[in-house]
């Protein structure tokens, strides 16, 4: 088993990718058998997709970096890194570019989504975007690829390219490339906005209000959860009143993901309380199981040079694991090596 999964470095995580990804991420680590590995990785060359800002991006890594070692990711027992530390994913990435067709790419409903009616104003790179990714994944042989529902069928594609380079240039006692299973955790909690329920927590939503950075404050935490919207009803003591109310279902979801319960378990202990009494309770939760984790992710910003060392580190082991798989690539392409 070989777990293999990214994350762009798009500044700051907040409550969303830690109940939703990261968290996952950990306990998979944490489940590890002999042999077995996992490779998380910061995908800032995919950044690079889309208009950005160098300093914003240099920043933005760091500090994903550490928000992730602050999470849980142990870069003694997993391989933590990034993209552009390992020439080997964009070398790759080249090299399937003969095997990806245009039409697969243009089915990527990412694409469609984030190019809209300007797809002649787009990057190059926004297009190939889904060729890296099934790099990221093919060159390390992933076996699992834990990923949100809405990368699915970027994975879907990972595997389509795996499948046509092993038939097109691989013997099939011998294949080149592994193919990858997507695992979407079914616990992994949909974080929602706290501004409106029916849009995902997210960093690129203009109001800060709308989520809880992991950096945030204890006063910070309150001021957000009390601002929260909500409805006037209190809550019901089963699960099945919350259909219809997006905002007070969000605030139960997170309530139960970080007290590892359920919504029902939850809504046992609140049923028929009101807001007023819920959102100070929710506040002390999140600002208590946030503590560790924010105070982590500060003293590790301060040492910067021991996030470097925890990159240069898991560079290293990510190009030894790559090199095999890469240099298998040019052979059967027939491309001549030194
Ligand atoms: N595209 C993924 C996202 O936006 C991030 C990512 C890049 C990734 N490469 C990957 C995820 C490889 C899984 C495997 O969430």
């Amino acid at each position: 088993m070989r777990v293999v999964s990214g994350i762009q470095p798009t500044g700051n995580l907040h409550l969303g990718n830690y109940l939703g990804a990261i968290r996952n991420w950990v306990r998979m680590q944490d489940e590890m058998g002999d042999g077995e590995q996992c490779l998380f990785f910061l995908a800032d060359l995919h950044a690079i997709s889309m208009p950005h800002d160098p300093a914003e991006l240099r920043k933005g890594t760091l500090e994903m970096a550490a928000a992730l070692v602050a999470c849980g990711i142990d870069p003694a027992k997993s391989v933590l890194f990034n993209q552009a530390q390992v020439p080997q994913h964009a070398e790759l990435q080249w090299l399937l570019g003969g095997t990806a067709r245009m039409g697969w790419l243009n089915r990527m409903t990412q694409w469609k989504d984030k190019a809209g009616k300007n797809r002649e104003g787009q990057s190059v790179a926004l297009f190939t975007y889904p060729v890296l990714q099934a790099a990221d994944v093919l060159l390390y042989q992933a076996t699992h690829v834990p990923v949100g529902e809405d990368q699915k069928q970027h994975l879907e594609l990972a595997r389509d390219i795996a499948q046509k380079f092993n038939n097109d240039f691989a013997s099939e006692e011998a294949p080149v490339f592994t193919l990858p299973d997507p695992i979407v955790p079914p616990q992994a909690a949909r974080i929602m906005s706290l501004r409106d329920g029916l849009a995902k927590m997210s960093k690129s939503d203009p109001s800060e209000m709308s989520r809880i950075n992991l950096a945030d404050d204890a006063d910070t935490i309150m001021k957000k959860v009390k601002k929260a919207k909500t409805d006037p009803e209190a809550l019901p003591g089963e699960e099945a009143g919350l259909a219809g109310r997006p905002e007070a279902l969000n605030l139960v979801t997170i309530y139960a993901a970080l007290t590892e319960g359920s919504v029902e378990t939850v809504l046992k202990d609140f049923g028929g309380e009101g807001f007023g009494k819920f959102k100070p309770a929710l506040g002390e939760v999140m600002v208590e199981s946030l503590r560790p984790i924010s105070e982590r992710f500060t003293a590790l910003l301060e040492d910067r040079e021991a996030l470097d060392a925890i990159l240069a580190r898991g560079a290293s082991q990510a190009r030894e694991i790559a090199v095999p798989t890469l240099e298998k690539t040019y052979e059967s392409l027939g491309l001549v090596r030194g």
